[in-house]
C-alpha cells in the first residue's frame, strides 16, 4: 500500500499564507545567513522557477552539461523557505552545508525575504509570468503535488488567486513588489515570455548580470538545453526524483506544457472578462508588460 503524502494548510506570517510546514520554523528563515556572493532567485510558485535555475547554473558552470547534472535541481539551488516533518531535509539545511557563492531559490514576496540578503547586497533575479498561465499552471500543480492544500474545482481555485488567498499570498503584490525595488536593489526582472520568446537574448542578458561572458556557442548550448523538451526529459531538472507518494503524476506532470497562452484552453469567456476587469484595476499603479500571449 502506498502511503500517499498529507495535504498542507495554509498559515500566515505578516499576512502572507503560507504551508504551514513553513510558518512553523518561520524563525530558522528569519535567522538565515546569506553572503554577499549568494544569488537570489525569486518567483511567485509557477513562474518559471526550474527553469532559470537551469539556465543559471549552466551560465555559472559556462555550459558545462556534466556539472549541471551533479544533482537534482533542490540540492544544487535549495528552496530557502521550504521546509518538511523532518525539518534536516529543509532548504535551510542544505544552505548551511553548502560553501557561498549559492544559488538559492524562494517563493517569499519582496517584503518577506530575510533581511541578510538586502544587508549583503546579494543579487537577485526575479521571474514574473503573466498571470492567466501563472494561475493555470500552479492549479495542475496543487493538482498533482499532495503536500499544497486541496485546489478545488477551477472556478474557485481562480477567485482565491484573484483575492490572494494561495500559498505565498497575491500574485499582484508579489510581481509588483519587487517591481518597485528593482531599480534600487541588484533585481534583474525577468519574464517568462521573453526567455520562451528569444531564450538566447535573456541568456546572454542573465549572464551579464551575474558577471559571466558567455560565447555565442555556449549560449546557444545553453538554450538547446534548457528547452522544454530537453528539461523534461533531463531527471536531474524535472523532478523525477520527487516520489509518486508526492507528486502524483497521473494529476500532472511538474514540467507540463511549458507554454504561453495556454490560459486560453482553460478560461471561460465570462472568467476572463472578469480576471481582464479585475486585472486592469489591480495593476492600475503599477504597469508592468505582461504578455498574455507571444
Ligand atoms: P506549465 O504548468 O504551464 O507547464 P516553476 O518551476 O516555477 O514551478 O514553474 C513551472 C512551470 O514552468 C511549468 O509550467 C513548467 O512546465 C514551466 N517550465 C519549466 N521548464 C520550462 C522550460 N524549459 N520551458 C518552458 N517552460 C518551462
Amino acid at each position: 500500500m502506498k502511503e500517499w503524502a498529507t495535504r498542507g494548510s495554509l498559515k500566515e506570517v505578516q499576512g502572507i499564507p503560507l504551508l504551514e510546514s513553513i510558518v512553523t520554523h518561520w524563525k530558522r528563515v528569519e535567522t538565515f545567513r546569506a553572503f554577499p556572493e549568494d544569488l537570489l532567485i525569486a518567483t511567485y510558485p509557477k513562474a518559471g522557477t526550474t527553469w532559470i535555475q537551469e539556465i543559471v547554473d549552466l551560465i555559472l558552470n559556462r555550459g558545462d552539461a556534466g556539472r549541471a547534472r551533479r544533482a537534482p535541481t533542490h540540492v544544487r539551488m535549495p528552496f530557502l523557505e521550504m521546509t518538511t516533518p523532518n525539518p534536516t531535509l529543509s532548504g535551510i539545511t542544505h544552505l548551511e552545508q553548502m560553501e557561498p557563492p549559492r544559488v538559492i531559490k524562494t517563493h517569499l514576496p519582496i517584503q518577506l525575504i530575510p533581511n541578510t540578503f538586502w544587508e549583503a547586497r546579494c543579487k537577485v533575479i526575479y521571474v514574473a509570468r503573466n498571470p492567466k498561465d501563472n494561475v493555470v499552471s500552479y492549479f495542475h500543480f496543487d493538482q498533482m503535488n499532495l503536500v499544497q492544500p486541496e485546489p478545488g474545482p477551477w472556478s474557485q481555485y481562480l477567485d482565491k488567486f484573484m483575492r490572494g488567498q494561495l500559498g505565498w499570498g497575491s500574485w499582484y503584490d508579489h510581481v509588483q513588489g519587487f517591481w518597485r525595488e528593482k531599480e534600487k536593489k541588484q533585481i534583474l526582472y525577468l519574464f517568462y515570455e521573453d526567455i520562451k520568446e528569444n531564450p538566447e537574448r535573456e541568456i546572454h542578458r542573465i549572464a551579464d548580470f551575474v558577471g559571466q561572458q558567455v560565447s555565442e556557442e555556449i549560449c546557444s548550448n545553453i538554450a538547446q538545453m534548457t528547452t522544454f523538451a530537453a528539461m523534461r526529459e533531463n531527471p536531474m531538472a524535472n523532478y523525477s526524483c520527487i516520489p509518486d507518494t508526492i507528486f502524483n503524476r497521473q494529476a500532472s506532470e511538474f514540467l507540463r506544457k511549458g507554454e504561453v497562452g495556454d490560459w486560453q484552453n482553460h478560461f471561460s469567456p465570462e472568467e476572463n472578462a472578469t480576471f481582464g476587469e479585475h486585472y486592469s484595476k489591480m495593476m492600475a499603479d503599477c504597469s508592468i508588460p505582461f504578455r498574455f500571449l507571444i
